[in-house]
């Protein structure tokens, strides 16, 4: 079953089109990588996803378990009750415990009784390895440990679906190898759909059932890593990627659109 559904998604920011034409589904339970170079218009199709801004054209829709499917312009405060998204540029109350930061936002989002945030609270405080620091104020928590509050913070409203921009940039390796242990845990144990972008490619072959490429606010490519090197002949995803993003060894005349399940998308031809 696919919980959210894009058909023909399109921002435009003035003259600048920071999506362009993207239909892609994502299947429930699959954690799913958003690849792209800087500019390529991934945080514009999560901030799409959640609300935070209005598409241009196209549509997406979301179906929870059960409930839904939920339309994006329409339905965004019912989106919310079951999403959630830790940003890019994202920061915690530095005067704020990381039990207090964590506990707060458990309190403004979702519709959770209060014994309820304290209990996951506490629960994600264990889970995430921030026993012993939950009393301390962020302040004075290196990256890493901010970025665990961060996390923690997003998953407290117990959502179903996660959106994880750049979770892993920008932390020490130790911090980032905590995220990604996170990550696997709740889509394995705890079935959640999970949507994250990286630029970190072994990441993608280490967590990402499957992975979207954006090039120019273009979908070139989405499939598993495995599918992904078959169909571009190449050795790895990360030559893949270089090909698709540079047009190396890719001919622009070769953009051909492909008819597939949910919608057209292009697809683009390697040379040779
Ligand atoms: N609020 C905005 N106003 C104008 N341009 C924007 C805005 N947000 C993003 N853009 C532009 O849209 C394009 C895609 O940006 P973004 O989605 O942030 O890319 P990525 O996350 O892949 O690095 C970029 O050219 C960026 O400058
Ligand atoms: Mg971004």
């Amino acid at each position: 079953m696919n919980i959210v559904e894009i058909e023909n998604l399109t921002k435009k920011f003035k003259n600048n089109i920071a999506l362009d034409n993207v239909s892609l589904s994502i299947r429930k339970g699959e954690v799913f990588g958003l690849l792209g170079p800087n500019g390529a218009g991934k945080t514009t199709l999560i901030r799409l996803l959640i609300g935070l801004i209005k598409p241009t054209s196209g549509t997406a829709r979301i179906q929870y378990n059960g409930y839904g499917p939920f339309d994006i312009e329409k339905d965004i405060m019912a989106i919310r009750e079951k999403a959630s998204l830790l940003p890019q540029e994202a920061d915690v109350y530095e005067n704020l415990t990381a039990r207090e930061n964590i506990m707060y936002y458990g309190q403004i989002y979702g519709n959770m009784p209060n014994g309820e945030v304290k209990r996951r609270t506490e629960e994600l405080i264990d889970m995430i390895g921030l026993r012993g620091r939950e009393n301390d104020v962020t302040k004075e928590f290196s990256g890493g440990m901010k970025r665990k509050v961060l996390v923690a913070r997003a998953l407290v409203m117990d959502p179903d679906l996660i959106f994880l921009d750049e979770p892993t940039t920008g932390i020490d390796i130790l911090g980032a190898r905590t995220v990604r242990n996170l990550i696997k845990r709740l889509s394995k144990e705890y079935h959640k759909t999970i949507i994250l972008t990286t630029h970190d490619l072994s990441e993608v072959e280490e967590l990402c059932d499957r992975v979207g490429i954006l090039v120019k606010g273009k979908l070139a490519a989405v499939g598993s890593s495995d599918e992904l090197e078959e169909e571009f002949k190449q050795a790895d995803i990360e030559d893949v990627f270089v090909g698709l993003a540079t047009g190396e060894g890719v001919l622009e005349e070769e953009m051909i659109s492909v008819k597939k399940k949910g919608g057209l998308f292009s697809r683009i031809l390697r040379r040779g």
